[in-house]
C-alpha cells in the first residue's frame, strides 16, 4: 500500500514537472492549480492567493500604468516595480543638474517624493464569470457580426447592474478566444509618486547586451507610493492625500531560494498565442519575424554606428534605440526556440492526436474542417499581415520623418472628415511633432531611412530629406500655421508628405481594410478551434491566453540547459557584477559605492550563507511583457523577487511553453534591500516593511 502511494506521488510529480506553465484566474485555483500547487512545495490555499470575503495575496497586486505590474510591500502604500517600468517617470523628473537617470533618486522623507501627472495604479476587487449573461440571445446561426452586436449590449448591461462603491469601476474581457467572459470590479489610485530609483548602472546594468539573457546582473527596481484621500479611497493628486492603507501587503523574506523552491508569479500578463495551429507557428517565425527583423536589424545598424561616434546622438536615441532592440531581440530568441525545439513538427503531431480523438468521439462533422481551413485562411493571409506590419515597422517604429508625416496624414484624414476636427488634430500633431524632435537627429534619421525605405518599397528618394519642413520643429510648426484649408494645401506641397501621401493612402484603404477582412475570419476560427480543443481532449490543461488580466503562474527555482554541455546555475551573484565590470562603459560600469562595498565586505543582512549577496534567479515560471514588476512569491507567501524578464532560448513561451529552457528572471529581493540599505542609505524604507525569516522558524 505505501509503495502504492509512492508510487503514485512519484507518478504524479512526474506529470507535473511534465506539464507546468500557465497563466490561471486567481479566482479558479481550487482543484487542480491548488493541488498541483501544493506538490510543487507550495503551503498557500487558493483562498490565501485570492478572496472576495477576507484580505488575500491579490489585495497587493497591482496593474502598473496599464503596462506592467507593482506590489505593495508596506502598509504605508509602499509598491515596488521594475527600473524599467518606472523609466518614464524618472526621466521627466531628472534635469542636467538632477539626473535621476544617472545617478538615482532617494526620497528621504515623504515630503520629498515625487507626483506623477497621469500615472495610475489599478487593483482587483472582485472577479465574475460572466459568460451565461454575456451569451444570452446568443445563437450558433447568426453571423459573427450579429453575435458581437448582442454580446457588447449585454456587456453593457451587465456592468450596469453591477453594484459598486462610487470609487470603483467595472470592466468585462473576454477569455478563451471569446469562448468565456468575465467581470472585473476594479480600484483605480491616481495619486502614485516616486519614492526611489538605483543609478542605471544598477538599475539597467548590462543594458542591451544583457536584455534577454541569463546569467543576469540588473538591479531592475523602482519604488513609489500610493496616496489615497482622507477616507483611503482613491483620489486624484493632492498635497493633502494621506499614504494608502491596504488591505493587504507582502512581507520580505530575508532567507532567499534555492533550487527546487516553489515560485509564484502574481500580475498581469498582456499577450500570449498559446493555440495556433502549427500553420501560424510556421508562418509567424519562417516569414512575419524575420522581415521585421531585417527591418530593425537595418535601422539599429545605422542608430548603433551613431551612437558610438557621438555622445549627443547616445543620449537622444537610448530609449528609441531600446525601444527597437527589445522586440528585435526578442523575435530572434523566439524563433531559434521553435526551431530547436521542434515546435512545428510537434504541433502537428499534436493535431494529428487532436484529429483523431475529434473521430473517436464523432465531432468530426461539427469541427473536422477546422484545420483544413486554418490552412486555406492563412496562406490567404500571410502576404497581407508582412506587409502591413512591414509598413508598421518603417512607419511608425524606426524612421522618424515618416512617422511625422503620418501624423501629418491622419490629422489631414480627420480634418477632411470634419473641418470642426482641425484644431483638436492639429494640436494632437503638435503634441506628436515636439515629442519627436526632444531626440531628433536629422543626420541618423536620413540614414535610418535609406536603410529601412527599400525593404518596403522600390521608391526610395532621400532627396525628400532637404525639401521638408518636417524636419526641424520650427519650420514644420510654421507649416502648421492658418486656416484648415491653408495648411492642408501647404502640406501638400511638402516633399516628403508628397512623397509618403501615396504609400499612406494605400496601407489605409487597401492593406489595412485587406488586413483586418482576412484576420477577422482567422479569429472567429480561432474562437471555434478553443472550443473543439477543450471537447475533443477534454482531460488537458486549459489556462486562458493573456490579455492584460490578472493572473498566477507557478513553478520552481531551477537552472537550464541552453546548448549541448552548457548548464546555467539558477542565482546569479555581486561577483559576477565585478568579473562584468567595465570602468566607463555605458552598459557595463559599476558605480564606486558598490565596488567600495563589494571589497569591503559590507553587505549587511544580505548575504547568503556563503557570505555571498545574490542579485538575479532564475525559474519555471511562465511569463511575459507585462509581468515585468510583478512580485515572486514563496511557498508562504512573502516576497523574494522581483520578475523583470525571460532567457532568449525560451522567449517562444508566448507560443509554445517548454519547462525544459523556457524561464522567466527575476531580481533577488535581498540585492534590492542591499541597495536600499547599504549603497542609498535609505534604512527608513527598511524599517517600513515587514522582514521575515520563513526557513529559520
Ligand atoms: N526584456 C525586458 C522586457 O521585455 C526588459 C526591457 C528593458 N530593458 C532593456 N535593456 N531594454 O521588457
Ligand atoms: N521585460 C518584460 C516586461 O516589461 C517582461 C519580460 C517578458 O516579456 O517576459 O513586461
Amino acid at each position: 500500500m505505501k509503495l502504492l502511494k509512492t508510487l503514485l506521488v512519484l507518478f504524479i510529480t512526474m506529470q507535473v514537472s511534465a506539464q507546468q506553465g500557465g497563466m490561471w484566474i486567481p479566482s479558479l485555483l481550487e482543484g487542480m492549480n491548488e493541488d498541483e500547487m501544493t506538490s510543487l512545495g507550495s503551503k498557500l490555499t487558493a483562498q490565501d492567493i485570492y478572496d472576495v470575503n477576507n484580505s488575500s495575496l491579490k489585495d497587493a497586486i497591482g496593474h502598473f500604468n496599464g503596462g506592467c505590474t507593482t506590489e505593495i510591500i508596506s502598509d504605508k502604500g509602499l509598491i515596488l516595480t521594475n527600473h524599467h517600468c518606472g523609466f518614464g517617470q524618472i526621466q521627466s523628473h531628472s534635469s542636467l543638474e538632477n539626473d535621476y537617470l544617472k545617478d538615482g533618486f532617494w526620497a528621504m522623507n515623504l515630503d520629498e517624493e515625487l507626483p506623477n501627472e497621469g500615472l495610475f495604479v489599478e487593483f482587483i476587487v472582485s472577479i465574475e464569470d460572466v459568460t451565461e449573461r454575456v451569451f444570452s440571445g446568443v445563437t450558433d446561426g447568426m453571423s459573427e457580426r450579429e453575435k458581437q452586436s448582442i454580446i457588447d449590449r449585454n456587456s453593457n448591461s451587465v456592468q450596469q447592474q453591477t453594484k459598486t462603491e462610487a470609487w470603483q469601476n467595472t470592466k468585462i474581457k473576454a477569455f478563451y478566444k471569446g469562448n468565456q467572459y468575465f467581470l472585473f470590479v476594479t480600484e483605480r489610485f491616481e495619486d502614485i509618486r516616486l519614492v526611489g530609483a538605483p543609478p542605471s548602472s544598477i538599475g539597467k546594468f548590462g543594458s542591451d547586451t544583457d536584455n534577454w539573457v541569463f546569467p543576469r546582473h540588473t538591479g531592475d527596481f523602482s519604488m513609489f507610493r500610493i496616496y489615497a484621500d482622507e477616507n483611503n479611497h482613491p483620489a486624484k493628486y493632492s498635497k493633502s492625500n494621506k499614504p494608502y492603507k491596504p488591505k493587504h501587503y507582502l512581507p520580505v523574506s530575508l532567507d532567499g531560494i534555492e533550487e527546487g523552491d516553489f515560485t509564484l508569479v502574481f500580475g498581469f500578463p498582456g499577450r500570449t498565442n498559446e493555440y495556433l495551429p502549427a500553420v501560424a507557428i510556421e508562418h509567424i517565425t519562417k516569414e512575419f519575424n524575420p522581415s521585421n527583423i531585417a527591418i530593425r536589424e537595418a535601422a539599429l545598424k545605422v542608430i548603433d554606428a551613431n551612437m558610438k561616434t557621438s555622445d549627443a546622438v547616445r543620449i537622444k536615441y537610448a530609449s528609441k534605440q531600446a525601444r527597437i532592440a527589445n522586440a528585435w531581440k526578442k523575435w530572434i530568441g523566439e524563433n531559434q526556440g521553435i526551431e530547436k525545439s521542434n515546435a512545428v513538427a510537434n504541433r502537428k503531431a499534436f493535431e494529428a492526436k487532436y484529429t483523431q480523438a475529434l473521430k473517436t468521439k464523432g465531432l468530426e462533422a461539427k469541427y473536422g474542417n477546422i484545420l483544413p481551413e486554418f490552412d486555406k485562411l492563412y496562406k490567404d493571409f500571410a502576404d497581407i499581415n508582412i506587409k502591413r506590419r512591414n509598413f508598421i515597422e518603417v512607419f511608425l517604429v524606426t524612421n522618424e520623418l515618416m512617422q511625422m508625416t503620418f501624423r501629418a496624414f491622419q490629422m489631414e484624414m480627420a480634418t477632411n472628415a470634419n473641418t470642426q476636427n482641425f484644431e483638436q488634430a492639429k494640436a494632437t500633431l503638435i503634441n506628436r511633432l515636439k515629442g519627436i524632435h526632444k531626440n531628433y537627429d536629422v543626420g541618423v534619421d536620413k540614414d535610418v531611412y535609406k536603410a529601412v525605405m527599400p525593404l518596403y518599397t522600390n521608391a526610395v528618394d532621400a532627396s525628400i530629406y532637404e525639401n521638408t519642413a518636417f524636419t526641424n520643429l520650427e519650420s514644420a510648426l510654421k507649416l502648421l500655421e492658418g486656416s484648415p484649408k491653408e495648411v492642408i494645401k501647404r502640406l501638400n506641397k511638402d516633399a516628403a508628405y508628397k512623397y509618403a501621401k501615396p504609400l499612406m493612402q494605400a496601407f489605409a484603404d487597401k492593406i489595412d481594410a485587406q488586413f483586418q477582412q482576412k484576420n477577422a475570419p482567422i479569429t472567429a476560427l480561432q474562437k471555434q478551434y478553443m472550443k473543439a480543443l477543450m471537447e475533443a481532449l477534454p482531460d488537458a490543461r486549459y489556462f486562458p491566453d493573456a490579455n492584460s488580466t490578472l493572473r498566477v503562474t507557478y513553478g520552481q527555482v531551477k537552472g537550464y540547459s541552453p546548448r549541448d554541455a552548457v548548464y546555467y546555475q539558477p542565482v546569479s551573484y555581486l561577483d559576477g557584477i565585478m568579473e562584468k565590470y567595465i570602468a566607463g562603459d555605458y552598459e557595463f560600469d559599476v558605480p564606486a559605492k558598490l565596488r567600495d562595498l563589494y571589497i569591503a565586505k559590507d553587505f549587511g543582512q544580505y548575504a547568503d550563507a556563503n557570505g555571498k549577496v545574490p542579485v538575479c534567479f532564475i525559474g519555471t515560471n511562465h511569463t511575459t511583457g507585462g509581468n515585468s514588476g510583478s512580485p515572486a512569491i514563496d511557498a508562504e507567501g512573502n516576497l523574494i523577487g522581483l520578475n523583470f524578464d525571460r532567457v532568449w532560448e525560451g522567449t517562444m513561451s508566448d507560443m509554445n511553453y517548454d519547462p525544459e529552457i523556457c524561464r522567466n528572471i527575476m531580481v533577488d529581493l535581498r540585492y534590492v534591500l542591499f541597495i536600499i540599505d547599504k549603497y542609498a542609505g535609505a534604512t527608513h524604507l527598511i524599517d517600513e516593511m515587514k522582514l521575515v525569516h520563513p526557513k529559520k522558524k
